[in-house]
């Protein structure tokens, strides 16, 4: 295995996956926001089997988190990370500044419409757009053959699986699984935010999931109904307080009515001061 690089300027990556483009090679992108856990790695290694070289991406972007959001206080671990990358097969670790992504003067956004104007768009104005302008711009830096995205954040995946047929880019968009710790909690950057009690609290969303299944697999097919029986058992979860329950076509977001193997149940829970996202299909045919 040769050693990773790590590559800060847009200039420099652009030249490399010129070079490796020219060989014939096949570059496959995992963007990241860093402080990995498995659920990074796990797609690190898919895209390794994706594509000949791995690119991973580690900006915090500052243009996907609201104004009173936890941009400053974003767990950032950056020796750890490229060390952990390294170990994974990956050929570049892309991390560049905030000025080399946003230069003076920017004024440019990019936005899908619709489909994120619900569930997390609603409650997070701004930063779906934020998403999209940035994974664009990596896209244009980095230019892969193939993206890595994991459906933890699944309205993210439609967003950007919508943006890049409707800009023409030339990249696939392949999903990866969630990926959870032992006891069922979805893995997250921002499960460090939790203490102690918060973090047994947080069990409620995996639980609130999995009450849901078993109703579907005993033949409830009414989406509403299974909505409130979720509410309220999340409702009567110490310390959580919820953002949206929702079942959804996986594709369009749109509510369904009856469950079927496109139905997705989302949700997103403040623990504390920490909201938490995590999803699951409800049919699997
Ligand atoms: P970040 O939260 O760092 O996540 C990077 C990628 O890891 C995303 O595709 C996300 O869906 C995936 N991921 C996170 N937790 C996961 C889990 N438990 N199982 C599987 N995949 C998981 O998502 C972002 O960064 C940013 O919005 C980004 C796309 C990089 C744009 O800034």
């Amino acid at each position: 295995m040769t050693a990773m690089e790590v590559i800060g300027s847009p200039v420099e990556m652009s030249a490399w996956s010129d070079r490796v483009r020219a060989s014939g090679k096949r570059i496959c992108l995992v963007p990241t926001m860093g402080f990995f856990h498995e659920g990074h790695l796990a797609l690190m290694r898919k895209a390794g089997e994706i594509g000949d070289k791995v690119v991973v991406s580690l900006f915090v972007n500052p243009m996907q988190f609201g104004a009173h959001e936890d941009l400053d206080r974003y767990p950032r671990a950056f020796a750890r990370d490229c060390e952990l990358a390294g170990q994974h097969n990956v050929s570049v670790m892309f991390a560049p500044s905030p000025d080399a992504v946003y230069p003076k003067g920017f004024q440019t956004r990019v936005e899908v419409e619709g489909l994120t104007g619900t569930l997390c768009g609603r409650s997070r104005p701004g930063h779906f757009a934020g998403v999209t302008t940035v994974v664009v711009k990596l896209f244009h830096m980095v230019k892969p053959h193939s993206a890595v995205f994991g459906e933890k954040d699944f309205q993210q995946l439609a967003v950007i699986k919508r943006m890049t047929i409707d800009l023409n880019l030339e990249v696939e968009i392949v999903s990866h699984p969630i990926v959870r710790e032992k006891d069922g909690l979805a893995m997250s950057s921002r499960n460090s935010y939790l203490n102690a009690e918060e973090r047994r609290r947080a069990l409620c969303l995996h639980q609130a999931l999995q009450l849901a299944r078993g109703r579907v697999a005993a033949g409830e097919r009414n989406a509403s109904l299974l909505c409130v029986e979720v509410q309220q058992y999340i409702a009567g979860c110490a310390g959580a307080e919820i953002d949206y329950v929702a079942i959804v076509d996986s594709e369009t977001l749109v509510s369904c009515d009856e469950i079927t193997d496109q139905s997705l149940l989302a949700l997103a829970v403040k623990i504390g001061r920490t909201r938490l996202i995590d999803n699951t299909h409800l049919l699997v045919s």
